[in-house]
This record gives C-alpha cells, structure tokens and sequence, in this order.
C-alpha cells in the first residue's frame, strides 16, 4: 500500500472512480489542503498513463547512476513486454524528445557530468594510449581488465538507448530491436560489474576511454552511418575480441568471466546481426549499394580499420557476407 498526496482529493476521487479504482481510502494527512490516498500499486499503475516508449528511452540514456540505469532499461523493457508502452516512431516524438536533450544539454553546462549520456563522475575518460597495461598476473590487472569490458557495456546500453530514442521513421520493429539490445547491455555491465566488486572494486576506479561514445556523436545526424559504423563496426570487433580475452581470463584461473563473456558474445552476435538488418534496410530504401556505401561512410566518418585476428564464424552468424568476410580477410 502507497500512500499518495494530493491538493484536491474530491477531484482525484472522482479521477480514480473514471480508472474504475474503487478500493482507495481516504487517510489523515499533515495540512488541512492535502489529504492522502492509499493505493497499491497495482492501482498506481493502472492510473498511469501509457508511457512512450522512446521518451522513456531517453530517460534512461540521462540517468547518470550506472545502477539506476540498469534497473531502468529492466522497468522500461518490462513495461514494453507487458504491453503498458506506446511507440511513437514519428518525427513529433523525436522533436519533443530533442527538446528535452536541449534542456538537458542546457541543464548540464553548468554541471558535470553531461546529460548525454548520463554517466558518473568516474571513471576519468582519458586517451586510449593514456590507459595502462593490464597484467593477467595480477588481481589489480585481471580487474582493470573487467572494468574496461564494464565500461563498454555501460557505453554499449548508452549507445542502444541513443538509437532507440533518436531516429524517427524507422518500422516498429526497429524500436523492439533496440530496445532488446538496451535491456541486454545492461543485464551485460550488471554481471560485469558484480563481478568486479567481487574481485574487491567497483565501476569507476580505472580510467576508461570514450572511443565508442564518440563515433555514436559523431553518427547522431544519420541511422545509415549509425547502423554502419557502431554496431557493424565497433561492436563486431567485440566479436573479434571476446575469444582471446576468454583465454587469458582462463588461464588466470577467472572461470567466472569466462561464463560472463560466453553470454555476452552470444548476446553481441544479435546486436551486431541488428545493425546489419538494419543497414541493409535503409541502404534498399535509399537505393544504395551497401558495400560502396560502407566504404564511403568509413572514410567520410574515419572509422578504425578492422584489424584481425577476426571471429568470422561469429561474424558469418551475424550476418556479414561472404564478400565482407573475403574483404577483411585480405586486406
Ligand atoms: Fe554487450
């Protein structure tokens, strides 16, 4: 039972008669203005009205608490699942939400951290070649090393609740995926920083570098060159990457990590699988050709070259081509 409080309890009365909610009471309350209404929540939520699916998306891309923001994108998801959201995929939706981001963006000039994304404090955004190196060896190395794949995961739930709030036009199906993508990003930083806290620290005690945060900005004028350069690109190198990084935490004994990278690999095959459907879709909208366009976009947003060792079966089961796969292999 929650207790709610209101200026005028005749006319909410009569509100949550029109909900059909008849077990709420009337109970004592402090000013002789406001009384109080007990509800449960099950009441409370019945009275809400429908959430839209991408101003809750952007909500949550502004939550700044790492642990707030995961259990956002989980209520957000399950609202979605539960049927309790609307989707609004017109440019109205996006022109409100933007405005809101302004006056976020406003809000945050005076402050820090920036509202988008909303991230803590810490961890210090430095340069790559500013971060140190990590030695399995040792616990404080085998912990930098979870702390970096936390914090792209963190980045990574960021990047899929930007596409989610951010595009307008796109089929509904488009929403699902990214929304789909968020709720496993987060699940992924969850496990990862648990696991860290285990091994005796917490998400903000390295440095981390902001690569991946940055080409999202750079793409935020155009899903085509989102689609192709973030989740096609940046995130298939974690493909690439999850096996070696598998091997070392193995052979320091971290079976724990192992189990966590074997889910999120799984998982990244259909995040990157997404972002291939999708750039293929809006390449066949615009009349593109995907390969050309690629190749284009890469330059004109100077995206990192692929470097092997490359996961290509990971990549085939993602939904790169043999012509891709044939391309990467022999430059
Ligand atoms: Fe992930």
């Amino acid at each position: 039972m929650t207790l709610i409080l209101i200026d005028r309890p005749r006319r909410a009365a009569r509100y949550l008669l029109h909900c059909g909610l008849h077990t709420f009471k009337e109970a004592p309350c402090t000013t002789s203005f406001r009384r109080a209404i007990a509800l449960t929540a099950m009441d409370i939520d019945a009275m809400a009205p429908p959430a839209e699916l991408r101003a809750l998306a952007l909500a949550c891309l502004t939550e700044a608490d790492p642990d707030a923001k995961v259990a956002a994108v989980t209520a957000m998801a399950a609202a979605w699942r539960a049927g309790a959201c609307t989707l609004d995929t017109g440019a109205n939706a996006a022109a409100a939400a933007s405005a809101a981001t302004s006056a976020a963006a406003a809000n945050a000039a005076a402050q820090s951290p920036p509202a988008i994304p909303g991230r803590p404090a810490r961890p210090a955004l430095v340069h790559p070649r500013m971060l140190g190196q990590r030695s399995m060896a040792t616990l404080e190395g085998r912990a930098m090393l979870i702390h970096a794949l936390a914090h792209i995961e963190f980045n990574a739930t960021n990047l899929a609740l930007d596409a989610l709030w951010r595009f307008p036009d796109m089929p509904p199906e488009y929403y699902a995926d990214w929304l789909r993508v968020s709720a496993e990003e987060a699940t992924h930083y969850a496990m990862l920083a648990a696991h860290l806290r285990q091994l005796g620290y917490a998400y903000g005690d390295f440095a981390a570098h902001d690569s991946l945060w940055e080409m999202v900005h750079k793409t935020r004028g155009d899903v085509l060159a989102r689609m192709a350069l973030v989740p096609r690109t940046l995130e298939a190198r974690g493909l690439d990457a999850i096996p070696p990084l598998q091997a070392k935490l193995g052979q320091a004994g971290d079976a724990a990590a192992v189990a966590i990278l074997d889910i999120i690999l799984r998982d990244e095959i259909g995040h990157v699988e997404i972002g291939n459907r999708w750039y293929g879709h809006l390449c066949r909208q615009r009349g593109l050709e995907p390969y050309a366009t690629y190749a284009a976009l890469a330059l004109q947003y100077k995206a990192p070259t692929p470097r092997g060792p490359f996961n290509l079966e990971a990549r085939r089961q993602a939904g790169f081509t043999d012509a891709e796969l044939a391309a990467l292999t022999a430059d």
